[in-house]
């Protein structure tokens, strides 16, 4: 029997979907932090902003206060003129071609490549036009793109390139990070997210100079920030440069950042054991499992995909989520691609059919618990509740 119409959950606690692991370093930093009488953006948010450059490796990092508030800096701050076409993958959280309407321009969908879920560089090519500006591509799940045909396109092209990096913070590529090698990077630190902040984002550019402006426009445009305004080395007055937005982030969420920072490679380490336990134990399940990772890249390994296979089960995929959530598992869906949600419908015309893969993906793609903090009984129950949902 595929379908018994009732699950009995066996587990007492519901097993949440991207629980963050906060330790008692986080904890004991944000009560200094409350403690200091400092808690908007300051020296904590300058630390971190210090110490993720240097994990990246890259000359500079502006803090922000989520990924969508980086790739819209990014985007902003290339001056590209209004109504440019930017293509970017149609296989993606709506965040990302969300920030390209909020630039003023014209989100482009290219299809994924069924097997890396990773934006398919000959779509990326067959959709440039005269007006295309620049390229964003998803690094998806934390499994790099492949970033030097698409960085060859983009320069024969003449285009820009922002790297949505939101779940690639540990992916690097012949040991450079991902988020590095575009002109932007742009990373989240979300509550799922393998670094939290509980919300936050990270904005990195490629030539440091670029940094003073995405920190103005960060903070409504203001030539001196707040630390700057109000610090301990006396006031100072600000000037408004140009209309910018309310994106910086505070101590009291770097505080956090800090902390998970430092134990960022632990818990990588943590979700590959669980990812291997996942890769055997779900083998001969009706499923298709993540390709595995390609040579010379490092995966973030942020979300494990798994496709319903219906070739071998009759069972939809909302199905599997209904019944995964009756045996209190949380599971994800990532994602149903964007040029089907109404809006984007209702903008750019309908275009179901066109994007192939994505819409096959994203008709059969569910995520498993995949967090630092899950422990190997909570894996275990995992895997036993997706066996009697597909025995
Ligand atoms: C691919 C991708 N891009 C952008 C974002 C936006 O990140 P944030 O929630 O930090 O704004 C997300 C969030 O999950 C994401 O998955």
């Amino acid at each position: 029997m595929s379908d018994r119409p009732v699950d009995k959950p066996w587990r007492e606690k519901y097993l949440v979907f991207g629980a963050p692991s906060i330790g008692a370093a986080e904890r004991a930093e944000v009560l200094a932090c409350i403690e200091s009488g400092w808690l908007g953006a300051g020296p904590r948010v300058a630390e971190f902003e210090r110490r993720l450059a240097a994990y990246l490796a890259a000359p500079v990092a502006v803090a922000v206060n989520s990924c969508t508030a980086a790739l819209h800096l990014a985007l902003r701050v290339l001056d590209l003129p209004l109504g440019s076409e930017v293509i970017t993958t149609a296989m993606t959280f709506c965040a990302t071609a969300n920030a390209i309407v909020h630039a003023g321009h014209e989100p482009v969908f290219a299809d994924c490549d069924r097997a890396t879920l990773n934006i398919d560089v000959k779509d990326v090519r067959r959709k440039i036009t005269p007006r295309t500006r620049a390229i964003v591509p998803v690094h998806f799940a934390g499994r790099p793109c492949v970033m030097g045909p698409l960085m060859q396109l983009a320069s024969q092209h003449g285009l820009a390139v922002v790297e949505d990096a939101a779940h690639a913070l540990e992916a690097t590529i012949d040991g450079r990070h991902c988020g590095t090698l575009g002109d932007f990077g742009c990373f989240s630190f979300y509550v799922t997210k393998s670094l939290t902040t509980v919300e936050g984002g990270m904005v990195v550019p490629r030539d440091p100079r670029r940094a003073a402006r995405i920190k103005t426009l960060a903070l409504h445009g203001m030539s001196a920030d707040a630390w700057q305004r109000y610090g301990d080395e006396g006031f100072v007055h600000y000037e408004v440069e140009e209309p910018g937005f309310k994106y910086n982030l505070t101590d009291f969420a770097a505080s956090i950042g800090l902390h998970q920072l430092a134990g960022l490679d632990e818990r990588w380490r943590r979700r590959q054991t669980l990812w291997r336990f996942y890769e055997q134990q779900l083998a001969d399940l009706p499923l298709t499992l993540p390709a595995p990772p390609a040579p010379n890249t490092r995966h973030a390994l942020h979300l494990f995909t798994c496709l319903v296979d219906d070739t071998r089960t009759d069972l939809a995929r909302d199905r599997v989520l209904a019944r995964l959530h009756a045996l209190r598992i949380g599971a994800g869906v990532h994602y149903r691609p964007v040029h089907q949600h109404p809006w984007y419908r209702r903008s750019t015309g309908d275009r179901t059919g066109t994007l192939p893969n994505a819409e096959w993906i994203g008709a059969r793609t569910f995520s498993l618990p995949l967090s630092a903090g899950m422990t190997d009984e909570d894996a275990a129950d995992v895997v036993r509740a997706l066996r009697h949902i597909f025995t």
